[in-house]
């Protein structure tokens, strides 16, 4: 695998394997990574002739008091992980490549739907800082396709939409969660999780299913089952966040004739924010 920290140098290299006519794909993370990144490499790998991965740890996309300074950034380790998972290319940028102009007069991209609700009523600016960065990421490498976790709902629901809008022209394919053995989706901040906490926080996953059984058995009181999921979450002892029965496109609450339904849920612990997501399709009740 090749590393490269330059803009010039990645589309240099990559304009190679493009006139060799190779589909090109593209993984963008922050690092630290785990099972469910290397999933993502693997799907890139079996679509594509070339996989880029990125790593980068986007200010952009950070609240003032949110984890970025202290967002576990392990590149060395990351970058075993990604040799033997078989990816070509590494782009780090630091913060001066990726932002040369600093972040105050960035341009942006703006999604005006799907980001001021679920995750980003609590996380203001949070959305514009990912389309921004991925925007930048997918003019830089110009993937054929890119893969996205589905952990990430609203995030892959919002990069579809932009892609879609702004005609990117690459491929949005989504990666399905990966879970440890109690059903706790993985990610990079459940290192977060105290020890004491560990065992509960199962909760929201086995709520969002509790939610998901209960629509696929006919109830289609969503507001009610939103409140009841926050209770058990809380019972459980943690604070919640939001708890939601939405359209899984467009993420609105979800209607009665809403065949594609997602169930998300959003919770705190002492020191993380866990999310997690459902996906169900009903069959028509006629
Ligand atoms: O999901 C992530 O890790 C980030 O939001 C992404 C897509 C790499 C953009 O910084």
């Amino acid at each position: 695998m090749q590393t490269f920290h330059t803009i010039s140098g990645l589309r240099e290299a990559l304009a190679g394997e493009r006139a060799k006519g190779y589909r090109i794909g593209l993984v963008p993370t922050m690092g630290n990574l785990h099972d469910a990144h290397l999933e993502l490499i693997n799907i890139a790998r079996q679509n594509c002739d070339v996989v880029v991965c990125s790593i980068f740890v986007n200010a952009l996309q950070f609240g003032l008091n949110e984890d970025w300074d202290k967002y576990p950034r392990t590149i060395a380790d990351d970058t075993r992980k990604l040799t033997s998972a078989g990816c070509d290319y590494l782009f780090h940028p630091a913060d001066i490549e990726m932002y040369p102009n600093g972040l105050a007069t960035q341009t942006r991209v703006v999604c005006p739907t799907m980001t001021d609700v679920l995750c980003g009523a609590s996380r203001p600016g949070h959305f514009e800082g990912v389309t921004t960065v991925v925007t930048k990421l997918f003019n830089i490498v110009q993937p054929d396709e890119a893969v996205f976790g589905i952990k990430d709902f609203q995030q892959l629901a919002v990069i579809r939409r932009m892609a879609e809008d702004l005609c990117m022209g690459v491929k949005i394919t989504a990666a399905p969660i990966h879970r440890e053995t109690d059903g706790l989706a993985m990610s990079s901040r459940n290192g977060y999780i105290t020890a004491p906490e560990r065992p509960g926080v199962a909760v929201l996953y086995t709520t969002l299913q509790w939610i998901a059984q209960c629509i696929r058995e006919g109830r289609q009181d969503f507001a009610a089952l939103e409140v009841d999921g926050g209770k058990r979450i809380e019972a459980a002892g943690f604070r919640v966040d939001y708890v939601a029965v939405c359209n899984s496109k467009t993420l609105e609450p979800a209607a009665l004739d809403d065949r594609e339904i997602t169930v998300l849920g959003a919770m705190y612990t002492s020191a993380a924010r866990l999310i997690d997501n459902l996906s169900l399709t009903l069959e028509d009740r006629g």
